[in-house]
């Protein structure tokens, strides 16, 4: 009698064990519905419900597709338990990869024609969820945590530094923002930018610099930071370095026309000031379409007036 008792203990075990199981895996599947959440996060609820994730009026919002378990994913377990940290909600916290903080986001955004080259996006591989960016449950414009350019500054330090220079895009003073020049999920440009090449960027607000030239100035179709810093810079005109070195660091002057040395008369000055002159005054000062110019023959193909 005793005996047969011994072997229903570890039976009766088993089958403990296969309830318990059979119940988790229900528990993590159901779903109970945003009213049943409210209960306990109202704070969430009201939040969520001013955003435009929660307006019925859009086809796919999470309204229409399982409301806050469209994110959090099912809910039944943690309701029943009375909520509680650790694995019966999918969170969003910090122990969970980027990658399926993401995805969450893009069953609905996959197709989202600001979020295409995602895959490609250095954001994406270096582990920058959307989340790090966006708090869904923030009534700022498009969700964002903060605004630009202060929510990109908190990570890229180099371009706010860059962005206090004396020359500078105007980005300081919100007459133009990062993402007029970059896509944050991504882009085909390099360095996500939201042009096929640097040139056509600048030729987007720069027009009158993409000619068409009679004689052009080979750097200059080559790639505008050849000169130019796109974030700042202590040079005037956002120049990478002073002038003249700028023209020096690829143009070897002792090279320029010997009358400039040795006639001083050409720049009216005395023997001893005239070479001075000649720095003070720069090359732009006969050199001034570096851009490219449509000048007659010879004056044109040097950029001289
Ligand atoms: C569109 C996706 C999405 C929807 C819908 C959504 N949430 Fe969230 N929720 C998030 C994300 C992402 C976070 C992580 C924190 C953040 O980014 O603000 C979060 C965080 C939370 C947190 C943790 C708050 C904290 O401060 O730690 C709670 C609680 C929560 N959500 C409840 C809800 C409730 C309740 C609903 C429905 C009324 C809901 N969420 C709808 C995406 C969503
Ligand atoms: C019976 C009350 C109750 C209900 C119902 C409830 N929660 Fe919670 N939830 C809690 C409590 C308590 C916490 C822990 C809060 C804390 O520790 O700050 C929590 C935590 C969370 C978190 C954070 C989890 C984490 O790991 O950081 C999320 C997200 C969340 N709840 C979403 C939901 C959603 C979505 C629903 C509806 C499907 C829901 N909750 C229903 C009480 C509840
Ligand atoms: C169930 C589908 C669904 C899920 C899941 C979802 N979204 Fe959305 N989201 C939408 C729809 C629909 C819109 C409105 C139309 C649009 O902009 O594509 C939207 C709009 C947005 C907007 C624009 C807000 C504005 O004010 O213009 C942002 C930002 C956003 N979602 C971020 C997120 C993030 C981050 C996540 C993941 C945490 C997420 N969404 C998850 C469906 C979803
Ligand atoms: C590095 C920060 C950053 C990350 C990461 C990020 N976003 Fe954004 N997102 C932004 C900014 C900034 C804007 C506003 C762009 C603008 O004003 O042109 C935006 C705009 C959006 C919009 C609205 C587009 C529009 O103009 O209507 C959606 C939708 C969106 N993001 C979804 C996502 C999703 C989904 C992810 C993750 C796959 C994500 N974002 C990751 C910064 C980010
Ligand atoms: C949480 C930190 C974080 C925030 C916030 C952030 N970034 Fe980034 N960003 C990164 C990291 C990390 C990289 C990858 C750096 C690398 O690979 O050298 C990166 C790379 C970039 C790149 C280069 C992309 C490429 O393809 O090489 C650009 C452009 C950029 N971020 C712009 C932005 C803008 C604009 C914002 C604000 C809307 C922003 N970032 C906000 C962390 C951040
Ligand atoms: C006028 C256009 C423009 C604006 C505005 C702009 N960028 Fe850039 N950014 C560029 C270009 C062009 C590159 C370089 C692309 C290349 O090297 O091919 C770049 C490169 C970057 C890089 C890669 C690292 C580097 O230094 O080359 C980061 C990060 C970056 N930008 C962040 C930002 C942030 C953050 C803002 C807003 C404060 C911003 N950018 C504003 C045009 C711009
Ligand atoms: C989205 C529009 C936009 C794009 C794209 C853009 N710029 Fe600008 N740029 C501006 C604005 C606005 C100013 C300020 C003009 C003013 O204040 O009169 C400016 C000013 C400048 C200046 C003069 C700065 C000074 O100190 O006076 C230079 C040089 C310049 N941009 C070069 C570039 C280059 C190179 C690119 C490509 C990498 C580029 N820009 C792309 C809008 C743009
Ligand atoms: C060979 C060097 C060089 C290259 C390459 C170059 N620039 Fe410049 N850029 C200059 C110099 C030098 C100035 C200053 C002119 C002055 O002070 O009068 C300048 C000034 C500017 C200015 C402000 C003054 C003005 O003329 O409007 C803009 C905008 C500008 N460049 C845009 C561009 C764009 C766009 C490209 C690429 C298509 C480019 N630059 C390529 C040397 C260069
Ligand atoms: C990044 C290198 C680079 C920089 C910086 C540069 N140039 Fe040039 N420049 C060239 C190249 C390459 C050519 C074409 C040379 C050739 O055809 O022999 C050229 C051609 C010229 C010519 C026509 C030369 C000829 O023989 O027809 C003049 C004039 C000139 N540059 C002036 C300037 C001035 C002024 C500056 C400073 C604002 C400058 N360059 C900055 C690379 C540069
Ligand atoms: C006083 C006016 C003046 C100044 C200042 C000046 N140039 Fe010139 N430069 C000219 C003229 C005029 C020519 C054309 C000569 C010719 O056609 O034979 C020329 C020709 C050139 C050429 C093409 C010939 C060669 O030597 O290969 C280059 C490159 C050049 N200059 C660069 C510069 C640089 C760099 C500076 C500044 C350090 C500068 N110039 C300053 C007037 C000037």
């Amino acid at each position: 009698m005793r005996k047969n008792l011994l072997i229903l203990i570890p039976l009766l075990f088993a089958f403990l064990f296969i309830i318990h199981i059979l119940d988790n895996a229900k528990g993590s599947t159901n779903y109970v519905g945003s009213e049943v959440c409210k209960g306990c996060h109202e704070e969430s609820y009201s939040s969520y419900a001013k955003s435009i994730h929660a307006k019925k009026a859009i086809a796919g919002s999470p309204a229409n597709r399982g409301g806050c378990e469209s994110c959090h994913g099912p809910g039944a377990q943690h309701a029943e338990k009375g909520g509680g940290k650790g694995g019966d909600i999918f969170g969003f916290g910090k122990k969970v990869s980027g990658k399926e903080k993401y995805s969450k986001c893009l069953t609905c955004h996959g197709e989202s024609k600001h979020v295409v080259m995602w895959d490609a996006s250095k954001h994406r591989s270096a582990d920058v969820s959307c989340d790090t960016c966006h708090s869904v449950h923030s009534t700022k414009e498009k969700n964002l945590k903060a605004k630009e350019p202060e929510l990109c500054y908190s990570c890229h330090l180099d371009i706010k530094v860059k962005s206090n220079k004396q020359s500078r895009h105007p980005v300081k003073e919100g007459k133009i923002k990062c993402n007029d020049c970059h896509n944050s999920h991504g882009a085909f440009g390099k360095k996500a930018v939201k042009a096929d090449s640097v040139n056509e960027l600048c030729y987007k607000c720069h027009s009158e610099k993409r000619g068409p030239f009679m004689w052009e100035h080979a750097p200059v179709e080559e790639n505008c930071l050849n000169c130019h810093d796109a974030h700042g810079s202590n040079h005037s005109k956002l120049l990478t370095r002073k002038m003249p070195q700028l023209c020096q660091s690829c143009h070897d002057w002792s090279r320029h026309p010997g009358t400039i040395y040795t006639s001083f008369e050409t720049f009216r000055g005395t023997a001893t000031s005239g070479k001075n002159r000649m720095f003070a005054r720069s090359c732009l000062n006969c050199h001034q379409n570096v851009h490219g110019s449509n000048g007659p023959s010879t004056r044109g193909k040097r950029f001289v007036r």
